[in-house]
């Protein structure tokens, strides 16, 4: 794990081990960097134009790297992210390292990400919205299972809505980019543990599987209807522990009004036993899609 980033102004530094913080440059690989497009808990997203093929990107920067990194593993799972291919993942288009900074270039989606379009529709979504958002969401999940990329992050955060209001899902098969694999040596846990599954917290990042991404889609699902993330606890470690101990509410104990066949999908998307949730992402998707069409879910 090296070091820490602050802002200065408009421009971000990094510092890298015993480096001093760093201004971000004007350009890195093919792009000549713009407007900040956003910033997470390690990373910037700068508005990238790539002059040669005349197409403006996305491109994220690391401001914290940690040795996984550098991983063969992880190598591999970027390259499998750059080939997935489907509507509803932003596309991941080159990484590289200049000059110390890592980055990667990926499609610009010039939209809010699902926090904001929750928080700028009044805290909830519509029946139909949370349907429609939570069945593109499940087609990115099943095509990225298929070709054997588990997200690990699935959050509203990282779910951005595109101008045409389809939902596609970001940062596939990145997790590690970001070191987010839950714990770091010295115990501190990265990321939000809000959408984690309960074997995420237990078993760590490396074995879990594509159940893992429904069970945090199902918790997105309950938001977007009820404005509320069930099982939040006061800090990270209570919130992680209360996804171990604890069954998440039916749906329908918050918003009553839900159809029957909607609570049951929820409620086996965010099964606590691997055993009782959803086995691939695609059965979500038919089953959702059944509700929204005033059908009858397909596995029930
Ligand atoms: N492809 C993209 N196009 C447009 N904006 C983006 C894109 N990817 C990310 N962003 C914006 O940049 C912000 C930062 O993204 P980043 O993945 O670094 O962090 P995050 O997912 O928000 O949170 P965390 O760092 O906690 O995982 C996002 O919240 C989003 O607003
Ligand atoms: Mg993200």
């Amino acid at each position: 794990m090296t070091g820490e980033s602050r802002r200065e102004g408009s421009s971000w530094r990094l510092a890298a081990g015993n480096a001093p913080p760093r201004r971000l440059p004007e350009r890195l690989g093919p792009y000549v960097l713009g407007d900040e497009l956003g910033r997470g808990s390690l990373a910037v997203v700068m508005r990238g134009e790539h002059e040669a093929l005349g197409r403006t990107a996305a491109v994220k920067i690391l401001l914290r790297v940690t040795q996984s990194l550098f991983t063969e593993r992880f190598k591999r799972e970027a390259h499998l992210a750059a080939s997935l291919n489907h509507p509803n993942i932003v596309s991941v288009y080159d990484t590289g390292v200049d000059d110390g900074w890592h980055w990667l270039g990926m499609e610009l989606v010039d939209g809010p990400h699902l926090s904001a379009h929750i928080a700028a529709a009044g805290g909830r979504l519509t029946l139909k919205r949370s349907l429609e958002v939570a069945i593109a969401i499940a087609r990115a999940l099943a095509f990225a299972n298929d070709a054997g990329v588990i997200h690990r992050d699935v959050k509203p955060k990282n779910i951005l809505i595109a101008p045409d209001g389809v939902a596609r899902l970001a940062d596939l098969g990145l997790a590690k980019v970001a070191g987010s694999e839950g714990v770091t040596a010295t115990g501190a846990v990265l990321g939000t543990p809000r959408y984690m599954a309960p074997e995420a917290v237990t078993d760590g990042a490396t074995s879990i599987d594509g159940r893992a991404d429904i069970y945090s889609l199902g918790l997105i699902l309950h938001e977007m209807i009820t404005g509320v993330v069930p099982l939040r606890g006061r800090g990270k470690v209570l919130t992680m522990q209360r996804h171990v101990r604890e069954d998440v509410p039916p749906l329908s104990a918050a918003e009553p009004s839900v159809p029957p066949a909607l609570n049951a999908v929820v409620y086996r998307m965010t099964a606590r036993t691997l055993e009782d949730r959803y086995p691939h992402a695609q059965a979500v998707v038919d089953d959702l899609t059944a509700i929204a069409e005033g059908r009858r879910p397909p596995s029930m």
